[in-house]
C-alpha cells in the first residue's frame, strides 16, 4: 500500500464506494478495488458493508490515523519495504525518506487550539520565536492567531513544507508577521535569510532533533552547538519523543506506536533518539547547554516530553 490509499482514509471514516473514492482521488477504479480488498482481507482496518468499505470500528477513534498512514506508509513506507537494501547499503536509507509524503502527512493536521505546546509558550511569555523544522507552520499559525503581538520565523529543510507554509500564513491573512524560509539547521552559517539573535526571544523544534542520531549522536550535539554559537542565551523549546528500540527498555507491550517510528527512523538513517530526561540531558551537556525544565506525558503509545533548553 502506498500514499493514494492513506489519502483516501479520512474519507473512509464513513462508508464510501470505490467508484467515488476513485473518482475523488483520480486514481484506478479497478486496482483501488482490488487493494481495498486486500486491506479488508489480510488487516483489521476495514470493513466491507456492500459495495462500500469504512475504517474499522476499532480504528475510527484511533486518533489522527490519516496522519499516521500518511507518515507511517507514504513517508517511510518505501525505506521499510528496501529494508534489505538499507541493512546492506545504509547510506540509500536517508533518500528513501518521502518528504513530500511528509510534508502532506504535517499539511493535514489540524491541532485542538490552544495546543499544549502554546500553552507552554506562553506560559514563558514568548512573543518572538524561530521554529526549526516548522512543518507546514502549524505551530507559527496559532501563536500569531492567538497573539497580535506575536513575530514569527520559520526554517525547514523541506521545499514542500515550506510552499506549504507559506500558502497557509498568506490565507490566513499573516504575511506580515510570520516568515518562513527554506534552510538546514545542520548548516546554520549558511542561512542568511535567519532573524538576528536579538529578534527572538526564543527558538522551538519539534521532531526534528530526533533526527540527528544516527551513529553516535555526535550530530545531534553538533546542530545543539551551532545554534548556541548563533544564539547564545536563548531558550530553545525541544519537543520530542523518547525512543526505545536498541535501548535497555522492558518490552512492555504498551508503546508499539514508539517501536514503528523508532524502526522508520533507523532506516531512513535517523538513528533513535535517547530513551529519558538523563539521556537528554546529557546531549545537552555535551553541547553545553543547560537543561532548565522537561515537561512529560504519554499519548498513543509515545513517551513524548516538551524540554526547555538554554543554549
Ligand atoms: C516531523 S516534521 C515536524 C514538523 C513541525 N515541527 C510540526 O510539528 O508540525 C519535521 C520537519 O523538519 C524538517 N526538517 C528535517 N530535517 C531538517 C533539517 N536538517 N533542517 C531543517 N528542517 C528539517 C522536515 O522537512 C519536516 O518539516
Amino acid at each position: 500500500m502506498g500514499a493514494a490509499p492513506a489519502r483516501c482514509a479520512p474519507r473512509l471514516e464513513a462508508a464510501a464506494e470505490v467508484r467515488d473514492l476513485a473518482e475523488e482521488f483520480a486514481l484506478d477504479e479497478q486496482i483501488l478495488s482490488a487493494v481495498l480488498d486486500y486491506v479488508c482481507r489480510t488487516t483489521g482496518l476495514l470493513i466491507r458493508e456492500d459495495r462500500c468499505y469504512r475504517l474499522a470500528k476499532a480504528c475510527r477513534p484511533y486518533h489522527r490515523v490519516a496522519f499516521h498512514l500518511e507518515k507511517f506508509l507514504g513517508a517511510y513506507g518505501p525505506a521499510v519495504a528496501r529494508t534489505d537494501e538499507v541493512l546492506q547499503d545504509p547510506g540509500t536509507g536517508p533518500a528513501l525518506r518521502d518528504l513530500n509524503a511528509l510534508a502532506r502527512a504535517f499539511g493535514q493536521l489540524q491541532p485542538h487550539t490552544p495546543s499544549l505546546t502554546a500553552q507552554v509558550l506562553q506560559a514563558w511569555d514568548v512573543t518572538s520565536l524561530l521554529d526549526l523544522g516548522c512543518g507546514a507552520g502549524t505551530l507559527l499559525i496559532e501563536l500569531a492567531s492567538a497573539d497580535p503581538r506575536f513575530q514569527g520565523y520559520g526554517a525547514d529543510a523541506g521545499q514542500d513544507m515550506v510552499r506549504v507554509a507559506n500558502d497557509r500564513i498568506h490565507r490566513a491573512g499573516l504575511g506580515h508577521r510570520l516568515q518562513v524560509v527554506l534552510g538546514d539547521v545542520r548548516a546554520l552559517g549558511e542561512l542568511t535569510a535567519l532573524p538576528a539573535s536579538e529578534d527572538v526571544q526564543a527558538l522551538h523544534g519539534r521532531s526534528i532533533m530526533n533526527e540527528f542520531f544516527a551513529g553516535d549522536g555526535s550530530s545531534a550535539i553538533g546542530v545543539l552547538a551551532g545554534l548556541k554559537a548563533r544564539f547564545p542565551g536563548r531558550l530553545l523549546f525541544l519537543e520530542d519523543y523518547y525512543g526505545r528500540l536498541t535501548h535497555d527498555s522492558p518490552a512492555d507491550g504498551s508503546h508499539g506506536h514508539t517501536l514503528a517510528q523508532d524502526l522508520a527512523q533507523v532506516l531512513s538513517g535517523q538513528g533513535v533518539p535517547p530513551l529519558d530526561l538523563p539521556g537528554w540531558a546529557g546531549v545537552y551537556q555535551e553541547a553545553d547547554c543547560t537543561l532548565v525544565k522537561a515537561y512529560e506525558g504519554d499519548n498513543d503509545g509515545v513517551a513524548w516530553f516538551i524540554h526547555v533548553v538554554a543554549l
